[in-house]
């Protein structure tokens, strides 16, 4: 592809959205408000907007490699504190993806520089599950399931970060959900998690709430 090419399609889609509203863009700077955060992996195929058929302004969103919500890591901090007390989102989405180089990478290990440390926590979920991943014969049906279970992981750190339990204990909000993007098929699933019913085991670890 032609590098111009992306500024022709930026100047064909400004054109589309006037034509349906010439006030799309005086709307848009007016500010956001959407309901849902979207944590998804940087791969290339897995676009969030676009398989959730959701327009500028409606969902904020950050990715990196394997939707990883690291309690170390600023950037996510900053996303997940600004879209809890600000924003005030309704839902907290983290999206996993079939075929996801990251978790492929914790099943393989292998030295890869600077990647080491960012795939420590997805080795971590693998040595967590290690029972039940290694009763799973099949090669590719284990690399779905770690996929499937870090979702479930990172569902579970966003839990235990104190200003989403100081919402959660105001609002009942943000909810949290798991779901995984099969770029096999194009179908986004939702794992169904219960993050309520999976916390409660665990509160007596992870609880902040003031005593
Ligand atoms: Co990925």
């Amino acid at each position: 592809m032609d590098f111009s090419t992306i500024f022709e399609n930026n100047e064909k889609w400004i054109a589309e959205k006037l034509a349906v509203d010439p006030d799309y863009f005086k709307q848009l700077s007016k500010g956001q408000s959407p309901e849902f955060l979207y944590i998804g992996c940087s791969d290339s195929r897995v676009t969030a907007e676009d398989l959730m058929g959701l327009q500028p302004g409606e969902v904020f969103i950050h990715r990196n490699v394997a939707n990883q919500v690291i309690p170390t890591d600023n950037n996510i901090n900053a996303v997940i504190q600004y879209a809890v007390e600000h924003l005030k989102v309704k839902y907290i989405i983290v999206c996993g993806h079939y075929e996801c180089g990251g978790v492929k990478a914790a099943l393989h290990p292998s030295d890869m520089g600077q990647l080491n440390s960012w795939l420590q926590t997805l080795r971590d979920v693998r040595r967590l599950h290690r029972e039940e991943l290694e009763a799973i014969e099949d090669d590719h049906a284990r690399f779905d399931r770690l996929v499937e279970l870090n979702v479930r992981e990172q569902c579970m750190n966003i839990i235990k970060i104190d200003h989403v339990q100081r919402s959660w204990y105001k609002t009942g909000f943000p909810k949290i959900h798991g779901w995984v993007f099969d770029v096999r098929t194009g179908k986004l699933i939702d794992l169904g998690l219960k993050m309520e019913q999976e916390f409660a085991p665990i509160r007596e670890i992870y609880d902040l709430k003031p005593v």
